[in-house]
């Protein structure tokens, strides 16, 4: 979470209660690409982590394949263990820039930026290895899970992470569970096929079972 999960925050946690898997918060790979020497120090802030919180994915976010592609290999040279995508952030400053929940509107472009996070940070786009996974809503103005979903799993994604909301809902009304359920429920948090073995090994541990082929 943005300007609250930071390292020192991150750490306590592990300290006291270690997650499966810890997350940064959300950071810009156009940012992280193009700014000068001075932002990029201060992006990279975003991204500092300790050993302890392994497995520890980054969480990015762009709508342009060819800064994902950069920003993911050097997240990868940083040591993380995974990149995960933001496709939820409802902000009108990341939303104008086709970013966050602006990319479930265009599913075509989403799935280019999945397959170029997969190329930087592993070096294959179709890889079903690659540790890259999704955050992302129900939809914008309407809930498309029906629709969103299967092109994101069109993808191989390691995980998706689903806010039971749209972007037009913000965090305005309750959480709408019921659609993370079920047949959601199985497709998405079992979808574990392409997972890293430090991944697949803490999924074991808190007993959440690899989809069935
Ligand atoms: C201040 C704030 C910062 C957030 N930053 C992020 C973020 O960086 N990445 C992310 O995936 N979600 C972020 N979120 C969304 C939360 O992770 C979560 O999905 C959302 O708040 C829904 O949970 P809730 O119904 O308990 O509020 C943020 C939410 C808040 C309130």
């Amino acid at each position: 979470m943005e300007d609250v999960t930071d390292v020192a925050f991150r750490t306590l946690i592990a300290r006291y209660g270690k997650p499966d898997v810890a997350f940064t918060e959300f950071t810009s790979a156009d940012g992280l690409v193009r700014a000068d020497e001075k932002g990029r120090r201060q992006l990279r802030k975003k991204l500092l982590y300790s050993d302890i919180e392994r497995p520890i994915v980054a969480q990015l976010f762009s709508a342009k394949p060819e800064y994902m592609r950069e920003a993911s290999k050097m997240v990868a040279e940083m040591g993380f263990d995974g990149i995960d995508i933001n496709m939820g952030c409802p902000v009108n400053e990341v939303v104008r820039q086709q970013c966050g929940a602006a990319l479930i509107q265009n599913p075509a472009l989403a799935r280019e930026v999945i397959r170029a996070a997969k190329e930087g940070f592993y070096g294959s786009p179709t890889s079903p290895e690659c540790p890259v996974s999704i955050k992302t809503r129900l939809g914008y103005n309407e809930d498309t899970l029906e629709t969103w979903l299967p092109e994101l799993l069109s993808e191989n994604p390691s995980a998706i992470t689903i806010h039971a909301r749209t972007r037009k809902e913000m965090s305005d009304v309750a959480a709408h569970w019921e659609r993370v359920h079920g047949r959601l429920k199985f497709e998405t948090m079992c979808n574990t096929r392409c997972c890293t073995r430090r991944l697949l090994s803490a999924m074991e541990m808190s007993k959440i079972s690899p989809m069935q082929e």
